[in-house]
C-alpha cells in the first residue's frame, strides 16, 4: 500500500492532508512533535498511525524515518508541512525568534526530505514542500517566517533538480491565508483586512483545499510535474494593486 509521511499532521492543513491521504487509499504516517495532540486524532484516520518527532532535531528525525520504514516497508510521498510563523519588525526580531523559524521551516524541510530520499529511491516518489505565500511576495512583519519559506521553495527546486533521475519529484505549494491556530496567532485585525483586499476570491482559503493541491502533487496525477511552486491563494499571487477600488463600486464596470 501507499504511504505517505506527512509532518505537521496533528492539526490544520497537515491533519486535512493526512485525511485526504486516507480517503484515496494511502497509508499515512502521521508526524508531529505535539504528542498528545497526534495520539488523540491518528486513531480516527483508516490506515493512519502517529509518530512523535521535532522535525528540527536531526536525531528524532532519522528514528522517525527508521520508525515508518519499519513498520511500513516504504515511503511513497512526503509532505513537509510542519511550520511555526512568528511575525515581528526586523529589528525586534532577535536572533533566537530568527533562528526558531529557520530550524523548524527551513532545517526541518531539510531534513526530513534528505532522510527518506534512500526509501524513495526504491520505487520512486514525491516530496511536497509547504512554503507560503510569504514566501513569493515581502510583505512586513515577516522577516524570518517569509524568508524562510522563500528559501524552501528554493530548496524544492534544488531538490527537484538533483533527484529527478531517481524518480523522484518535488515540488511546492503556497498556501494563501487559511484560518488554523499558526494563521490565528498571527493575524491581527489588520492583517485580516488587508488579506481580504489582495485577494480576488475574497475570503481565507480551507484546509481541505490546501489538502487537495498538496495530494494531487503527491500521487500520479502528476507524474510528470516537478520543480514547481503552486500558489492556493485565491489569486493572491497574481493580483496587483486595485481590488478595494474595484469592491467599492460592487464591482460594478460601467
Ligand atoms: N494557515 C495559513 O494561513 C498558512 C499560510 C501559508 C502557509 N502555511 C503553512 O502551512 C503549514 C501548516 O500550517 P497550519 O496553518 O496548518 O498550522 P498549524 O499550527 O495548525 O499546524 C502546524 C503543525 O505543525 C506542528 N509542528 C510545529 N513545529 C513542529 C516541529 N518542530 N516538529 C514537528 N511538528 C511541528 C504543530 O504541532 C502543528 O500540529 C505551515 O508550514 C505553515 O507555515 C499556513
Amino acid at each position: 500500500m501507499k504511504t505517505a509521511l506527512v509532518t505537521g499532521a496533528a492539526r490544520g492543513i497537515g491533519l486535512a492532508t493526512a485525511r485526504l491521504f486516507a480517503a484515496e487509499g494511502w497509508q499515512v504516517a502521521l508526524v508531529d512533535c505535539d504528542g498528545a495532540e497526534l495520539e488523540a486524532v491518528a486513531p480516527g484516520i483508516t490506515g493512519g498511525f502517529a509518530v512523535t518527532c521535532d522535525i528540527a532535531d536531526p536525531d528524532q528525525v532519522a528514528a522517525t524515518v527508521a520508525a515508518v520504514l519499519k513498520r511500513t516497508g516504504r515511503i511513497d510521498a512526503v509532505v513537509n508541512n510542519a511550520g511555526i510563523a512568528d511575525f515581528g519588525p526586523i529589528e525586534a526580531t532577535g536572533f533566537d525568534r530568527w533562528r526558531a523559524v529557520m530550524a523548524v521551516n527551513l532545517d526541518g524541510t531539510f531534513l526530513v526530505s534528505q532522510a527518506c530520499i534512500p526509501a524513495l529511491k526504491r520505487q520512486g516518489g514525491a516530496i511536497v514542500n509547504i512554503a507560503s505565500i510569504s514566501g513569493l511576495r515581502a510583505s512586513t512583519l515577516r522577516v524570518a517566517y517569509g524568508t524562510s519559506k522563500a528559501a524552501v521553495i528554493h530548496l524544492t527546486r534544488q531538490q527537484a533538480a538533483e533527484l529527478g533521475e531517481y524518480g523522484i519529484r518535488a515540488n511546492c505549494v503556497a498556501p494563501g491565508p487559511v484560518r488554523t491556530k499558526l494563521a490565528m496567532a498571527v493575524h491581527s485585525p489588520e492583517i485580516i483586512a488587508a488579506y481580504h483586499d489582495a485577494i480576488p476570491l475574497n475570503r481565507y482559503g480551507t484546509e481541505d483545499e490546501l489538502a487537495q493541491a498538496i495530494v494531487f502533487l503527491a500521487g500520479d496525477r502528476a507524474s510528470y510535474v516537478t520543480g514547481q511552486v503552486l500558489a492556493v491563494d485565491g489569486g493572491f499571487e497574481s493580483t496587483g494593486v486595485g481590488l478595494p477600488a474595484l469592491r467599492a463600486r460592487g464591482g460594478d464596470q460601467s
